[in-house]
This record gives C-alpha cells, sequence and structure tokens, in this order.
C-alpha cells in the first residue's frame, strides 16, 4: 500500500480579504451576492467604508498593472531593483533545497528575478486566486525553466489553503509588492502568523514593505497626473453600477488621497462632489456634499516598529534589503527565531 502524501492545510487566518496582485477575473465565490451584501455593509458603516479587494475586476487589475508603471508609482520598480541587486542574498537566505511559496502570486515578474539564482531548488509553489492568470504565468516560467518544479495552486491566500506536499530543506513564504500595507495591523499580524505556519520551523519568509516617506512623495504615488488611480478608485463605482444595478452617478464622485500621519497610512476616498444618494436594490444612501467613501488604507511601515513586530511573532529579520532612498525594504525573516 502507498501512503499517500497529505497536503499540508494551512486554516484562514480569519481576515478582511484583500486580493494582492490584480486578480484579473474574480474569483467564483466572490460572487454577485457576496460583492452587494459587502456593498450595503460598507456604505451602512459611518463613514462609509468598502473593501480594496473589490478593485480588482478585469478593468480594475489591467489599471493596476499601469499604475505600477506610472513615475509616481515608485514602490513596484524600487522593489524589483532591490529584488535584482540582491538575487544572491536571497538564494543564500533560501539556501538548497528550498520550496517557495508565493501567495498572490500574479504575474511571477518579481520572483523571476532570483529564482534562477536559487540552488537546487525543491520547487515553487504560486498561489493565486484567479486560475487563468495562474496557468498563463506558469507556463511562461515552466519554458524559462524547465527543471523547476512548478506547482500552481489556486486559492485565496487569506482565505485558507492546503499547499501539496514536496520534500524540501526548508520553505520559504515571498510575500512582495508591500501588499501586507493593504491590511489593518492587527490583520496584517494574523497573516505573518499563517506565513509562519505556512513556512514552519527553520522557515523563512521574504517579505516586501513600503516604508514612511514624506507625503510629498507618497500622495503623489497614490494621485498621479494622468489619472490613473483615480480611475482605478472610481472603477468601484463603476463595477456597482454595472453588476449590481447601482443607480448612482460616478461623475459625481473625485477621487482623494491623503496620508494620514498619525496612522501612518496612504488613504484613498470617493468623495461625493454633491448631496447625492446611492440606490443599491431596497437600500438608499445619503451622502452629503464632501462626505467621502473610504475605499483602501495603505500603510507605511517604520522599518524598527516592523521588526519589532515581527519579533514578537517569532520572526527574526536575518537580512534586511533596501535601495538608496531608504522607501522600500524586503525584509528576509527567520521562522521561530527571535533575540
Ligand atoms: C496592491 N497594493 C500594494 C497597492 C498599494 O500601493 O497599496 C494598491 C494601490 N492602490 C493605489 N495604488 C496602488
Amino acid at each position: 500500500m502507498t501512503s499517500r502524501p497529505q497536503p499540508l492545510t494551512v486554516p484562514a487566518p480569519s481576515l478582511a480579504r484583500v486580493t494582492k496582485q490584480p486578480a484579473g477575473h474574480r474569483p467564483a465565490d466572490l460572487d454577485t451576492s457576496v460583492f452587494l451584501a459587502d456593498m450595503i455593509a460598507g456604505l451602512s458603516k459611518s463613514p462609509k467604508q468598502t473593501s480594496p479587494k473589490y478593485f480588482y475586476d478585469a478593468r480594475g487589475s489591467a489599471l493596476f498593472e499601469q499604475i505600477m508603471e506610472l513615475p509616481e508609482y515608485y514602490p513596484t520598480r524600487t522593489e524589483m531593483g532591490i529584488l535584482s541587486a540582491h538575487a544572491e542574498d536571497l538564494a543564500d537566505f533560501c539556501g538548497p533545497n528550498c520550496l517557495l511559496v508565493e501567495p498572490g502570486a500574479g504575474n511571477l515578474a518579481k520572483v523571476r528575478l532570483f529564482l534562477k539564482n536559487l540552488r537546487s531548488p525543491a520547487g515553487f509553489i504560486p498561489l493565486d486566486v484567479s486560475g487563468i492568470h495562474l496557468s498563463q504565468a506558469t507556463h511562461g516560467l515552466r519554458l524559462e525553466q524547465p527543471g523547476l518544479k512548478v506547482l500552481p495552486v489556486c486559492a485565496d491566500f487569506t482565505a485558507g489553503f492546503s499547499l501539496p506536499q514536496v520534500p524540501s530543506d526548508r520553505k520559504v513564504v515571498f510575500f512582495p509588492g508591500s501588499t501586507l500595507g493593504n491590511f489593518e495591523p492587527h490583520e496584517a499580524n494574523r497573516l505573518l502568523a499563517s506565513f509562519a505556519q505556512v513556512a514552519g520551523k527553520n522557515g523563512g519568509i521574504i517579505l516586501g514593505v513600503d516604508l514612511r516617506k514624506h507625503p510629498s512623495i507618497l500622495v503623489p504615488a497614490y494621485d498621479d497626473a494622468q489619472g490613473v488611480t483615480a480611475a482605478f478608485n472610481k472603477n468601484l463605482l463603476f463595477r456597482m453600477r454595472e453588476e449590481l444595478g447601482a443607480e448612482l452617478d460616478p461623475d459625481r464622485f473625485s477621487h482623494r488621497a491623503l496620508y494620514n500621519e498619525e496612522l501612518g497610512r496612504v488613504e484613498m476616498h470617493l468623495v461625493s462632489t454633491v448631496r447625492q444618494t446611492i440606490q443599491l436594490g431596497r437600500h438608499i444612501f445619503q451622502l452629503k456634499a464632501g462626505e467621502t467613501i473610504h475605499t483602501e488604507n495603505s500603510y507605511k511601515q517604520d522599518l524598527a516598529e516592523l521588526v519589532a513586530r515581527c519579533e514578537s511573532l517569532g520572526l527574526r529579520a536575518e537580512r534586511i534589503l533596501t535601495d538608496s532612498r531608504q522607501w522600500f525594504a524586503v525584509l528576509c525573516l527567520s521562522v521561530g527565531k527571535t533575540a
């Protein structure tokens, strides 16, 4: 009798779900009724607040791809610069026979920057909610690196998932993109703890985070001159109208990005430019002129605070890689090792 290897099952960290990378297509389980219920709940709050996961339908994902290319949006190119400059350091941190896991893998552009440097990797598991994205991206990777075992898993990393068991000397979770910043701090802690559980004892996490900096750099990154981020934010209104039959006029809203110094986060809002209503099914929401719908937080990290927070979760920062301006950091964290 052959015993089948048991998949590693990671429980849901009970988070508000935020899709890390452009998902391309809405996952089947995020159906219209959930979208509707979440919008009703969000618009019933005071102040009104919705989840950023709803930015990412096909149009929102395409807009996010454009955002990453904008001159004002420094995080993507800064992080990619760090990853390529430190490809060897990252490979050292992973060690030989490492199984690399990337939650919310998207187009695999970032992992490619150091995947080739890994020494006899045990395999690579990209996780993404979009099966189409995943199969396209992994097809390309398999052609580029035929010797690499690529085992894609279609899953929402915030909802609990199972991983195929692959023999390895070490597991490392790769979580770039400063996506951690889109979670509230307590949710981010739970997410890091769930990644630590995936990596297990002796495992590691490679984490990309955006650092605190002057609002004159932060705000334009979320309010660009071409208006791409404004379109990305307003896409939520179009989705509500098209998919939920909401009665609203997107032209009566404007995009606002601000830096909340006290909380260390960039906030995005949709500002009602006039007194108006949004009708969603049998619900009618009143908006005063100037009232906002808070659509996203993007927390910027204080490096010392983040390192201390990681320590408190049993994660030791073995290496901290940054760019020359110290705008972004990639942390190599070891699981189960605190000072
Ligand atoms: C996906 N996430 C890390 C982006 C960010 O910077 O918080 C989302 C984004 N929102 C507006 N621009 C980019």
